[in-house]
This record gives C-alpha cells, structure tokens and sequence, in this order.
C-alpha cells in the first residue's frame, strides 16, 4: 500500500529526524540526487493560490530527475466534476504522485483511501505538513538542534500552528502558542501534541495574554486570516494587533530569530521592520520548502 503524508504523524519521530537530516544532505549534495525520480510523474492539485508550495514542488521535482503537472482546481474544486474516488483512481494510472492543496482535510483522506499512489498534503484547513517539516529544517540549520528549542508561536490558531505543535512536540521542542481568546488551535491537534510531547521530551504551552510569553528562542507568526475563512484583516486587527511579531515583542522575549511562512501581511501579523530584519528567516524557511519536500519524496519512494 502506498504511503501518505497528510498529518505529518505518518512518519515517526526518528523517522521525521532523518527526514530533516536528509533534506540538509540533498541541499548540500543535490547532484547525488540528481535523477532519483527519474520516470516519476506528480500530479500538484491546487484549489487555493500558492506561490511557494507550486514553485517548491516543482522545482524540487525537476531537480530529483522527475516531471510535474500543476492541475488548477480554484474554479473547481476535486470532486465536482466527477467522484473523488474515480479522480483519484484515474491520476493513479498515470502518475506516481498526487501532491494536493485543499479545502477540506476528508479531501486528501478521500484521494489517499482511492489512489493507489502517495498522497502529500500540500496544505489544508487543518494543517500544513511540508511548512512544518521546512520550519524545522530551518531551526535545525540556525540552531544545530531542534530538541529543547523554544519557539513562540504568536496570533491564529490555525492550520500552520497545529502543524508546527505536531512536529514540534515530536521532535522535543518547547512550543508556546499565544492567540487571542477564542482563536487557539483546535482541541483535537493540542491533545495529540500533548501525548507526544510527553513521549519526546517537549512541551505544550497555550496562552491568550501575550505578556506570558516568557523567553523564546525563537518566534512565529502567520496570517491572522487563512484561505478560506470568512472576515476581513481589519475587522481581525483590533482583536490580533498585541500579537504582532515585532521588534519590540523580539526583545521582550529575547528571541533570536523570527520566523514566517508566508505570505506574509507587512504590518499587520509581522512588522514590516522585522520582516526586512536579518533576524527574519522567512526566505530560508521558503528555500527549505523545497529540500524538506525532496527529502520527503525520497523517503516516500524509497530512494535514500
Ligand atoms: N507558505 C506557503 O505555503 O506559501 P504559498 O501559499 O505561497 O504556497
Ligand atoms: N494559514 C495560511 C497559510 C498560508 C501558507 C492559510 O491557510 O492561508
């Protein structure tokens, strides 16, 4: 049976360790991998925008000797035109991959239960995986280490956050999320975040006042607003703005770096001073989408 990547928990703890490793060895070593899909086909269905997670797949693609079709599905979305179940067995005929941005979560768990190829989760409404997986490749580089790393999540509790709690929890790092009440991440991610930081030496803080978040190593933000959800960034503003990632939240928590995953709105989730800061990992972050997801592929085909 083929395997997925829709949660990120597929892989084990040690598992998803090499897979970091593994991408800091192919961005190193790229020409080691240079025809590791070759004669390997992936079909990227979007039904949301995207800038990096298109270019970073197919790109990444390329580099590992194999081809990519982008698929545009934001008129239409997977299963309208025909059953997911048909759609799903039909691209299994052709391609050796599906990578897909979705709507809903049951959208990827419909096309992994029919295709009879990996499924990757380019991004939902629940998670974001890949991000997650190239965050801690990123934290990996500038710090040497993920475990016992305290990374400040600050502002929605959304699909980008729920993934980070996953990875992070699993790979010992202490995270800490701050939203607004009422805007924390679902029940359902914290709790197994919670068990699997247990297991793996990391920790779980939620909180809704921001001057509780104690010293960071480093910070987070995203979007007050994701794809698909209903209002406006300035209704949201009020609510959000003592989230804000800025120079002065920077030096109340002492963190060293901050981070985002983009797009990122200047001036509203993230200053525009330090989204233009050297302190701003933002572009390693998007560069490493691309090695993090050609670590990943490798390790879903069995070549490294
Ligand atoms: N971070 C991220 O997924 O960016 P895109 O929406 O541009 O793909
Ligand atoms: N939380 C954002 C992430 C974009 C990459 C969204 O879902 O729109």
């Amino acid at each position: 049976m083929a395997m997925h990547y829709l949660t990120g928990l597929e892989f084990s703890p040690a598992e998803t360790e090499s897979l970091i490793d593994l991408a800091i060895r192919t961005k190193q070593q790229p020409e080691a991998f240079a025809t590791a899909l070759k004669g390997h086909s992936f079909a990227l269905l979007f039904e949301k925008p995207s800038l990096r997670t298109r270019v970073s797949f197919e790109v990444g693609i390329t580099r590992l000797g194999g081809h990519s079709l982008y698929i545009d599905h934001k008129d239409e979305r997977i299963g309208v035109r025909e059953a997911t179940k048909d759609y799903a067995k039909n691209l299994s005929v052709w391609v050796q991959g599906i990578v897909a941005r979705v709507y809903q979560h049951s959208t990827l768990t419909d096309l992994a239960q029919f295709a009879s190829v990996p499924v990757v989760n380019a991004l939902c409404e629940q998670l974001h995986p890949c991000q997650a997986l190239a965050d801690f490749v990123t934290i990996k580089e500038a710090f040497g280490q993920i475990k016992g790393i305290r990374l400040g999540y600050v502002g929605d509790g959304n699909n980008v956050s729920h993934s980070l709690l996953l990875l992070g929890a699993m790979l010992g790092a202490q995270v800490t999320v701050a939203t607004p009440a009422g805007r924390g991440p679902k029940a359902q991610w914290v709790e197994q975040a919670q068990v699997l930081a247990a297991a793996h030496g990391g920790s779980i803080k939620l909180i809704s006042k921001i001057s509780e978040m104690g010293q960071q190593d480093v910070l987070y933000t995203d979007t007050w607003l994701s794809m698909g959800c209903a209002g406006t960034l300035a209704e949201l503003q009020p609510q959000f703005a003592p989230f804000q990632l800025n120079e002065t939240l920077l030096v109340q928590t002492g963190a060293q770096y901050a981070m985002h995953c983009q797009p990122a709105h200047r001036d509203l989730e993230i200053s525009g001073a330090v989204m233009d800061s050297k302190l701003c990992l933002a572009l390693p972050q998007a560069e490493n989408r691309l090695h993090a997801q050609n670590a990943l592929l490798l390790k879903l085909f069995n070549k490294a």
